[in-house]
C-alpha cells in the first residue's frame, strides 16, 4: 500500500527539522526520511545552479528510497528551484513546499505591510514578492535578507549574539503588521524575533500551516497513513557533512533517540 510509504523531506540542515516535527506531531504514524545536506549549507548564499543542481540530486536519492511524498522544507531551494523540480518530477512523486501554503494561506488579508526576511538566494529570485504582489494587491511588501543567520543557527552560535547581529537588521523593517520568516531556520528564534517586536508583529505560524495543507492533499489522494503501530519506523535522518554534532543534537532533541542517523556522500 503507498500509504504506508515514507514522506521524504529536505533541506540544507537543520531548518526542515521543524517541519518533519511538525509533520510527526499532525500525522504520527508517518514514516519519514530527513536529508539535510549539511555540507553544503548555507544555499542561502548560492548561486540559483548550485541549488537547483544539488536538489535534484537530493530529490532523485529520496525519490529511489519511494518516498510517497516529498516535503522541500527549505526557502532557498523552493524560490530558486520548484519549477525546475516540477518539471522534473511532478509526474512521479507528489511534491510540497514551504512557500505555497503560506502565500495561499488567508492570513494575509488581515494586514497592511508585510514584512519578509530570508537568505539573499530566496529574496533574488522575488518568488515571495511576485506571488504576494498577484495575490494581495492591497499589501506593502519589505523584503530583507540577513546574509549569515541561517549559518549562525545552524553552528549553533551563542543566542545573544545572534539577536545582536540580527538588531541591526530588523531596525529596517520597523513599520510593519506581520513577518514571514522565509527561511526554516529562523523557526527556531521566532520566539526572539517576537519578542524584538515586542510582541506587536504578527509572526506566521509556518510549520503549522504548512503541515495543515500536507496532511489536507494525502487525505484528499488517500494517501495518508492509517493507524497501525507496527508499521511505524525510525524515522531516518541523512546529513553530508562530517561534523554533525549538532545536526545530531537538534535531531535528538526533537525526535529522541529512537532515530537512525547516517551520512550520505554523493559520489
Ligand atoms: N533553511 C533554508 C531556507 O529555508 C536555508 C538555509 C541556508 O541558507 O542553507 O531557506
Amino acid at each position: 500500500m503507498k500509504n504506508k510509504y515514507p514522506i521524504g523531506i529536505l533541506d540544507s540542515g537543520i531548518g526542515g527539522l521543524i517541519i518533519a516535527k511538525e509533520i510527526k506531531i499532525q500525522m504520527p504514524n508517518e514514516n519519514l526520511i530527513y536529508f539535510g545536506d549539511n555540507i553544503n549549507m548555507p544555499y542561502g548564499n548560492k548561486s540559483k545552479k548550485f541549488i537547483v543542481d544539488n536538489a535534484i540530486k537530493i530529490i532523485s536519492f529520496l525519490y529511489e528510497k519511494k518516498c510517497k511524498a516529498l516535503v522541500i522544507a527549505c526557502n532557498s531551494i523552493t524560490s530558486n528551484a520548484l519549477d525546475i523540480i516540477l518539471e522534473k518530477f511532478k509526474n512521479k512523486i507528489l511534491i510540497f513546499n514551504v512557500i505555497d501554503p503560506i502565500i495561499k494561506n488567508n492570513i494575509l488579508l488581515s494586514y497592511k505591510k508585510i514584512g519578509i526576511i530570508s537568505t539573499p538566494s530566496t529574496i533574488r529570485s522575488n518568488f515571495y514578492f511576485n506571488k504576494i504582489k498577484y495575490y494581495y494587491h492591497h499589501l506593502d511588501i519589505v523584503q530583507l535578507s540577513i546574509p549569515l543567520l541561517a549559518f549562525f543557527i545552524e553552528n549553533d552560535f551563542n543566542i545573544k549574539k545572534i539577536i545582536d547581529y540580527i538588531r541591526n537588521y530588523l531596525i529596517h523593517l520597523r513599520s510593519i503588521d506581520i513577518l514571514i520568516l522565509a527561511c526554516t531556520h529562523y523557526l527556531y528564534i521566532k520566539n526572539e524575533i517576537y519578542k524584538f517586536y515586542k510582541k506587536k508583529v504578527y509572526l506566521i505560524d509556518i510549520q503549522k500551516i504548512v503541515v495543515e495543507e500536507i496532511k489536507k492533499k494525502l487525505i484528499k489522494k488517500s494517501l495518508l497513513s492509517l493507524k497501525d503501530k507496527s508499521d511505524i519506523q525510525y524515522p531516518i535522518f541523512y546529513h553530508t557533512s562530517n561534523k554533525n554534532n549538532f545536526f545530531q543534537k537538534k535531531v535528538q532533541l526533537l525526535f529522541g533517540n529512537k532515530v537512525f542517523i547516517e551520512q550520505h556522500k554523493f559520489n
